[in-house]
């Protein structure tokens, strides 16, 4: 996600805006830059790739100047290029805007400007926020900027810097973090602590619908109506890498617990303002096309993999249209048959999977259309798509992925019921309940992160075991498969993921006493089969933790231990069940004493095949 800073003082900005950008490099970016009031002016210099490549231009021409905004940029719309790095300029070059976020009304907020005249040079959501203040401003930034955000839609943490009052660096935030650090003749805006952390421990967080006023001798608090807010000031004691983790132990831990957010972003800007349909416009696909697809094929690897499993019986159930699924090592060995008429989806948190990759260009060499499921704007599985849904997870740092996967989730739901309202395959009456239940899935998903000591203490008793067994039937079976994979990568506990159905044909010998089995059982029309393949693992002395819905009294009465999910529709389950799975594993690779970001063997990105 992107990164910014800010600095107004009485010393050389650039440094301190590169240096605090480093500190956020863990969140990921492509590309970088910085803008300084120089005695020539509001200057703007910015890069793709690394801020090496921004600091190697900066020491040929620095940009000398005491007052600087900074970002970098993990990108969105547009892709990865100099001029759409932040920041972002009007066309006097006398506003200058860093932004982190996303502007949903940003298309309507360009056609009217650019009616007004002004010249768009980017592709960015962003450009829009420095033509509009310059447009509205008549004297007063802080005015400007308050006006500016009561049109825009979306999520923003704002910095923004105007030649016209040069003492002024002006901060607002919705929905996107941002702090302000409080210095001796100086101040600081950042995406996050450690940005600032070098200068100054005292910090003042921004809520949603805040503005700051940064001069270099103080700052004020504001609301977006200009009412001052009195507010302590919070005094940082964590040291830079907690800080990094946003006070979470792990970046996993922060990952699992971004999800809720994640879910947000990602669905928020699909669903129609009534709530009751599916608005994917960034497909290309034709209705037409749609009606043609004969059958899709999914491939993926590892946990993306895992979210294809679910993927295959949301389209399958949502869209009615057949759905094989291969892990992307397999597929061009097996001859698949791929004709024009087949759906393609590739799924790829990082888009660089060597293996999916090659699927991608197998697919596309046989005629097929490829849809490509990535967390990476830019990425070359992007790249070579024909079309693509982005999820919206924001950097994923621990090798172990979780809020990529349950974004991936996301993504197969807006998919399957976008092509089933095309092909009315379901009633808008269905798709209306089904997005409604959605929405409420990031509460929810806060409500089973508030249970975590649960699933902790349970976590704690199989850290000492070497073998142990997920179960499940349906979308459970497909939970089920990820829970198992989390927990060997991090705990390094072997363990299966068995449909439940399947356990009387061989691997129920090596039930024994005391063995950990964990039960998904949240699919109501299966529940009692499920309960049945319960009570014989019970029968041979299994230790059983169930994970079901809320008031299953059965169930509960069948197991040792009852993790609740709060209730939703059967299909969209896996996006709560998961959830304690993905906590399980990190709770026992704590206990074992481990690596939890970094496992032994594994790499965050796997680009040979
Ligand atoms: C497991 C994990 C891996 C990846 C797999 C594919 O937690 O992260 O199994 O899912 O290597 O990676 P991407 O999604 O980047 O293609």
């Amino acid at each position: 996600m992107c990164g910014i800073v800010g600095y107004i003082g009485n010393r050389n900005s650039q440094e301190i805006l590169i240096e605090g950008l480093k500190k956020l490099e863990y969140r990921g970016y492509d590309s970088a830059g910085v803008a300084v009031f120089t005695e020539n002016g509001l200057q703007v210099k910015k890069a793709k790739g690394r801020l090496a490549v921004l600091e190697s231009q900066l020491v040929l021409t620095p940009l000398n100047g005491t007052a600087g905004i900074g970002h970098t940029r993990w990108a969105t719309h547009g892709k990865p290029s100099d001029v759409n790095s932040h920041p972002h300029t009007d066309n006097s070059m006398k506003f200058s805007v860093v932004h982190n976020g996303i502007i949903e009304n940003y298309m309507s907020l360009k056609e009217e400007l650019t009616a007004k005249g002004h010249n768009f040079v980017s592709e960015t959501d962003t450009e829009v926020i420095s033509h509009l203040i310059a447009d509205i401003y008549d004297g007063d930034i802080v005015a400007a900027v308050q006006k500016a955000v009561t049109r825009m839609t979306g999520a923003y943490a704002l910095g923004v810097l105007t030649e016209y009052e040069p003492d002024k660096l002006v901060a607002v935030r919705l929905a996107s973090p941002l702090i302000i650090g409080v210095g001796e003749g100086e101040n600081f805006i950042g995406s996050d602590i450690p940005a600032i952390l070098e200068h100054t421990r005292n910090v003042f967080i921004l809520n949603d619908n805040e503005m700051a006023v940064l001069t270099r001798d103080g700052v004020d608090l504001m609301t977006l109506e200009g009412n001052f807010i009195a507010r302590e000031m919070f005094r940082v004691d964590w040291d830079i890498v907690t800080a990094e983790k946003a006070g979470f132990d792990h970046f996993m831990l922060k990952e699992i617990h971004e999800q809720p957010k994640a879910y947000r972003d990602t669905m928020s800007s699909r669903i129609s303002p009534e709530g009751d349909r599916i608005t994917l416009n960034e497909l290309s696909m034709t209705p037409e096309y749609i009606k043609d697809i004969n059958r899709v094929h999914i491939v993926a690897c590892g946990t993306a993999y895992h979210a294809g499993l679910v993927g295959k019986s949301v389209i399958e159930k949502l869209a009615r249209i057949p759905v094989e699924i291969d892990v992307a090592s397999e597929y061009r060995y097996r001859s698949p048959i791929i004709t024009k008429d087949t759906l393609v989806i590739v799924v790829s948190q990082s888009g660089e999977t060597a293996d999916t990759l090659a699927a991608l260009r197998e697919a596309r060499r046989c005629g097929a259309r490829v849809l490509a499921i990535t967390n990476v704007v830019g990425s070359s599985v992007a790249r070579e798509a024909d079309d693509v849904i982005t999820t919206w997870a924001g950097p994923e740092i621990a090798v172990a992925s979780t809020k990529a996967y349950t974004s991936q989730l996301i993504a197969f739901y807006l998919l399957g019921l976008h092509l089933a309202q095309t092909l009315g395959s379901q009633t808008p009456e269905f798709i209306a309940e089904v997005i409604t239940a959605m929405r409420h899935l990031p509460e929810q998903v806060e409500t089973i992160l508030g249970q975590a000591e649960t699933i902790k203490a349970f976590a704690e008793e199989i850290a000492v075991h070497n073998d142990l067994f997920f179960i499940g039937r349906g979308l459970d079976y497909a939970v089920a498969q990820e829970g198992s994979l989390k927990l060997k990568e991090i705990s390094y506990i072997h363990s299966e993921a068995y449909a439940s159905g399947e356990l009387k044909h061989g691997t129920l010998a090596l039930i024994e006493e005391g063995v950990p089995v964990i039960a998904l059982a949240t699919q109501r029309d299966l529940l009692e089969k499920t309960v049945s393949n319960i009570k014989e693992v019970k029968a041979r002395g299994a230790h059983v933790m169930g994970i079901g819905v809320e008031g299953e009294e059965e169930l509960k009465k069948a197991v040792d231990t009852m993790f609740q999910i709060p209730k939703t529709l059967d299909v969209l389950s896996p996006a709560l069940s998961v959830i304690p799975l993905q906590l399980l594993a990190y709770y026992a690779s704590l206990a074992r004493g481990n690596d939890v970001d970094k496992p032994r063997n594994l790499a965050k990105s796997v680009t040979v095949e």
